[in-house]
């Protein structure tokens, strides 16, 4: 293998820069051991000869359908090795989009060299079959984005696949994977749909901000130097990420923070993914946040004071505690000379703030200490910019 080549394009934050693509396949999924399971069940009868599987994968964009096929192809190949041969056909039919074009893509992936010109559907299959049969391995053929061909050709290949053991001279050929983002089954005609099974459905659904934060943890632990990186930032992506609940989004957010922040170093840096980085993004992100911001000036000029003391240490800091808000609270009140409310009406604000989704809190350890208590942060605003707004209505308000 190549890795003598890992480390090009490396810096130093990034060490493999390789982990952060998008089609990088992990060792390993986290947080899907129930769909994996789930999915292995329904190849219950591959370890036998002539056994076979049939899966349909669904769920929104991101949802980590694409490499839960993948990992499962790579481990069931290893699991059965010196049991049964198993070879593996993945195409996307968003580049090969008629049924044609997959057929011979599959063909392909099992004989590089097989002509295809000028042959029919079923002079493919045929050969496929002969192929298959010749070099006598199980096929698992993994149809991705699979919509794409059956909105522009219909279904017939996959009956035809379907019943490619009806001649009688064979078992066990292959095992079928669907996946697509809609609801696939609608376009499926009858035929199809009873020889799949209804019950060989897996919904996958999206992620919560605790899965994206598993999964961009396990990137930058893949893929970053150790030490540049902490818990607090991973959560902050995360939270960032979580309105999608896209994992693809979760990567490549971390993956923008890492440019951003290998971007900036000089000898004088320290080497190490800061808030900065992380809302750095919210430039290329947010197309809405102008009007997000006429938010902040319907607030009460009391949640303004608490507002504003929280963005000022969420500048430069991923989260801060109650007892923070508190201590920087008492000094933004002094500046405007406004009295301090209690500690029940200063949660009582925050708890408003968090509704409207200016900001978020989880429980989590105290850092460096004993115990959990709450931790606030603001994914989706840049705390300095609300600061300045704040700071300019502010005087205005407390003047009436
Ligand atoms: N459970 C998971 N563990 C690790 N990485 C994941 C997981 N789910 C998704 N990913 C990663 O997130 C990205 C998007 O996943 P993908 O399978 O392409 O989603 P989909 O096909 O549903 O759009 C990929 O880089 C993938 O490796
Ligand atoms: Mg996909």
């Amino acid at each position: 293998m190549s890795h003598y080549l890992d480390r090009i394009g490396a810096g130093f934050i990034l060490a493999r820069p390789d982990t952060l693509d998008f089609d990088y396949v992990p060792e390993e999924l986290v947080g899907r051991d129930d769909i994996q399971h789930e999915l292995a069940s329904k190849f219950n009868k591959i370890s036998s000869p002539d056994g076979t599987g049939r899966a349909i994968i669904t769920g929104p964009v991101g949802s980590g359908k694409t490499v839960l096929a993948k990992t499962f192809c790579r481990d069931i190949k290893r699991h059965m090795s010196g049991k049964r041969d198993i070879q593996i056909a993945q195409v996307n039919c968003r580049n090969a989009s008629t049924s044609m074009r997959v057929a011979q893509r599959i063909l392909h992936s099992l004989d590089p060299g097989h002509p295809d010109r000028g042959l029919s559907m079923g002079e493919l299959l045929l050969s496929l079959r002969k192929l298959i049969r010749r070099a006598s391995v199980h096929l698992i053929i993994v149809l991705d984005e699979v919509d794409h061909m059956l909105r522009r050709s219909g279904d017939e290949l996959l009956y035809q696949l379907l019943r490619i053991d009806e001649d009688q001279e064979g078992t066990g050929t292959l095992s079928l994977i669907l996946i697509s983002q809609e609801q696939v089954l609608e376009f499926l005609e009858t035929a199809v749909m009873s020889k799949f099974g209804k019950t060989n459905h897996i919904r996958v659904p999206s992620y919560t901000k605790e899965g994206l934060e598993a999964i961009v943890r396990q990137r930058a632990e893949a893929a970053l130097v150790p030490g540049t990186w902490d818990d607090g930032i991973l959560r902050l992506l995360a939270e960032k990420a979580a309105p999608s609940g896209d994992a693809r989004q979760v990567i490549e957010f971390l993956s923008s923070a890492v440019e951003r922040c290998e971007f900036r170093q000089d000898e004088h840096t320290e080497r190490k993914l800061t808030v900065d980085d992380v809302n750095a993004l919210n430039h290329v992100m947010a197309t809405d946040v102008g009007v997000r911001l006429e938010l902040i000036d319907t607030l009460s000029p009391p949640t303004m004071l608490v507002l504003l003391s929280m963005c000022r240490r969420l500048k430069t800091q991923d989260s801060m505690t109650m007892g923070d808000v508190e201590a920087l609270y008492a000094v933004v009140c002094e500046e405007y000379e406004q009295k301090t409310r209690s500690h029940t009406t200063l949660w009582k604000y925050i708890k408003s703030l968090e509704q409207e989704g200016i900001i978020e809190s989880h429980v989590a350890a105290v850092s460096g200490g004993r115990g959990r208590t709450t931790h606030l942060s603001m994914p989706h605003f840049l705390p300095a910019d609300l600061a300045s707004r704040l700071e300019l209505l502010l005087p205005k308000l407390l003047r009436r």
